[in-house]
């Protein structure tokens, strides 16, 4: 007698069952797009280690997010770069910044839903995500002064609310930042505005394109004196609890992909929304393959993202969201 299976999973993969038995969908609404507002510049520039995407200018900030709109993508993070940088990055929690008048733009010329990434490593002369110990450049044990750094971060969340962020999203891992943003944040009067702490983050090489982007690249030594071991998973469940207990709304895993299991860790473990960020090496790889004619980027860019909501991730920021948007 040849064998014959009594399990036969395939009768729910015809074509007429299988979108009733689906477990995961993807929707435009749980995509959150990235927008690089530069003050350098008058046109757009497009970046080069990101098809598709572009730095404009304050001025052209709220058409730019209304190309993303059309995509039906409804929510934005909002990165800056400076006309200049300090090593406090001053320019990060200034009134005048770069982010804050970008995010006034958007404001007041779309209905769009603004996210504020919070960090200074954009703005300081270093590149790194915090004050600096004196001689951090000459001794590659000294690093980013962590409670000094944290009155900045408020300082940058609350001039962003001011601007009109509906949210903020705190990138710089510093011990302490959800907890000092809600708390200046609640004294400024926005306790209704919530906090997306990125708060599993990992050191991590495939950032390297959004570095370009941003011009963010620490000038020297690197970021692992503040970013997590990418070794690491237990770790990630800690540093999330710690958030949750400072008052963090939604968490997120950063990177994706490479992280899945952290992502689904997190989901398991806590009751609040959980976030991913497809970063921009993510990004880059796909599109670098498939311009070599290696891999389908619609295919392979889609089944990303439906693996990032399968492991548990309730929303994704990514580079992806308006070219998927369009198709979804
Ligand atoms: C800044 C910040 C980074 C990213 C988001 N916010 C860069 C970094 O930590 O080096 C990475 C985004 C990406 O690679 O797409 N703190
Ligand atoms: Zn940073």
């Amino acid at each position: 007698m040849p064998f014959k299976p009594t399990d036969r999973p395939r009768r729910l993969r015809t074509d007429g069952v299988r979108p009733l038995v689906r477990e995961t969908t993807l929707d435009a609404q749980d995509l959150i797009a990235p927008v690089f507002v530069d003050a350098t510049i008058d046109e757009r520039l497009p970046i080069e280690t990101m098809p598709g995407h572009e730095r404009v200018p304050v001025d052209e900030a709220a058409d730019r997010v209304e190309e993303i709109r059309e995509t039906g993508v409804e929510a934005v993070i909002v990165f800056g770069v400076p006309d200049s940088k300090d090593e406090v990055g001053s320019q990060a929690y200034a009134e005048d910044g770069v982010v804050q008048r970008g995010i006034r733009e958007i404001s007041a010329n779309t209905d769009a839903y603004i996210i504020g990434d919070v960090c200074l490593c954009e703005y300081t002369d270093h590149g790194h995500c915090g004050v600096l110990e004196p001689h951090a450049e000459d001794d590659p044990t000294l690093t980013v002064k962590n409670d000094e750094t944290l009155d900045l971060l408020a300082q940058t969340a609350v001039s962003q609310a001011e601007a009109g962020a509906d949210m903020v999203a705190p990138s710089s891992m510093t011990d302490g930042m959800v907890g000092a943003i809600r708390t200046a944040l609640d004294e400024a009067g926005f306790e209704h505005i919530p906090i997306m702490s990125y708060a599993a983050k990992y050191e991590s090489s495939f950032y390297g394109p959004f570095r370009d982007a941003a011009d963010g690249a620490p000038a020297f030594g690197d970021r692992r004196h503040y970013q997590m071991d990418p070794a690491n998973s237990r770790e990630a469940l800690r540093e999330v609890q710690q958030d949750v207990k400072e008052g963090a709304d939604v968490l997120m895993i950063k990177p994706a992909l490479p992280y899945l299991d952290i992502v689904s860790d997190v989901r398991r473990e806590f009751d609040q929304p959980v976030a991913a960020y497809n970063v921009s090496g993510e990004y880059a790889m796909l599109h670098a393959a498939a311009d070599k004619g290696w891999l389908d980027l619609e295919a392979t860019a889609y089944e990303s993202l439906l693996s990032i909501k399968r492991a548990g991730a309730d929303l994704i920021l990514t580079y992806f969201a308006e070219d998927l948007a369009e198709k979804l």
